[in-house]
C-alpha cells in the first residue's frame, strides 16, 4: 500500500510538473501571438483617425499649433519659399518659388512624406536628416538622386518626425484648403491685427 502511495505521489508530481512546463510554453506562446492582434489593432486606428485621411482636422490643442507655426517660420524656414500663409509669395526674393500650400491636394500623409523626402527633381528640400541614406524616401539614395536634371537643395535646417508632425497639423489647421488670405483670415492666423494684416482691405 504505501508503496503505491509514493508512486501515486510521484506520478502526481510527474504530471504537475509536465504541467506547468506546457502552461508556461504556452502563455509564453500566447503572449507572442497577442502582439499581432495588438499591432493590427494599432495600424489600423493610424488609419482610421480623423486627419489620417483627407483634410479632416484632428483635434489639435492650441499650442501644438503654434508649435508648429513656428518650425514652419522658423527652424524649417519654409515661409522663405512658401511665404508666411503658405500660398507661395516667397518672404525671400533669393529663394526658388514654393508650392501654393493653401492649394494642395495632399492628405496629412502625404505633407509628411513631401516635408521629409522633399520632391525628387524639384527644388523642394528634403528634411529627414536621413532620407537618402537608408532607402527611406521613395527606396532611393542620395547617389539615384544625381540623375536628376533639377538637383533638391539642402534643407535650412533638419527636422526630427515630431517637428514634422507638429508643422504637418499647422498646415491642416491654418493653411490648407483655408482659400487665399484676407484681412479677417489674417487677424485669425496671427491671433491679432498685425502688420502683415495691413496689406489687405477686406
Ligand atoms: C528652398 C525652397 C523651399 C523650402 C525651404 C521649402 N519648400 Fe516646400 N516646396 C518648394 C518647391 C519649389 C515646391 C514645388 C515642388 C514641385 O515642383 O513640385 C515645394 C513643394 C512643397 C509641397 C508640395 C505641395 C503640393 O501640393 O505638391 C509641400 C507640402 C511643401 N513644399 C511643404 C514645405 C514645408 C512644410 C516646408 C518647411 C518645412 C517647405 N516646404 C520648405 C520649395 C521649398
Amino acid at each position: 500500500m504505501c508503496h503505491f502511495t509514493v508512486l501515486f505521489h510521484k506520478i502526481n508530481a510527474a504530471l504537475y510538473t509536465a504541467f506547468m512546463t506546457k502552461a508556461r510554453k504556452h502563455s509564453t506562446k500566447l503572449r507572442v501571438f497577442s502582439k499581432g492582434p495588438v499591432v493590427v489593432a494599432l495600424m489600423a486606428l493610424a488609419f482610421v483617425a480623423p486627419g489620417a485621411q483627407g483634410q479632416e482636422q484632428q483635434p489639435l490643442n492650441a499650442s501644438d499649433i503654434a508649435d508648429g507655426m513656428r518650425l514652419f517660420q522658423q527652424k524649417g524656414n519654409c515661409q522663405a519659399c512658401h511665404g508666411w500663409s503658405g500660398d507661395g509669395h516667397k518672404t525671400d526674393s533669393q529663394m526658388p518659388d514654393g508650392a501654393n500650400l493653401r492649394d494642395t491636394k495632399l492628405n496629412r500623409s502625404g505633407l509628411v512624406t513631401i516635408i521629409k523626402c522633399g520632391r525628387p527633381n524639384s527644388q523642394m528640400p528634403a528634411f529627414d536628416k536621413f532620407a537618402y541614406s537608408d532607402g527611406r524616401c521613395y527606396g532611393k539614395k542620395q547617389a539615384d538622386l544625381r540623375s536628376y536634371p533639377t538637383r533638391m537643395p539642402d534643407p535650412p535646417s533638419t527636422l526630427q518626425q515630431r517637428e514634422i508632425d507638429l508643422i504637418a497639423d499647422f498646415l491642416i489647421a491654418k493653411i490648407v484648403g483655408k482659400g487665399p488670405m484676407n484681412h479677417a483670415k489674417c487677424v485669425e492666423f496671427w491671433g491679432s491685427e498685425t502688420d502683415a494684416c495691413k496689406e489687405f482691405s477686406n
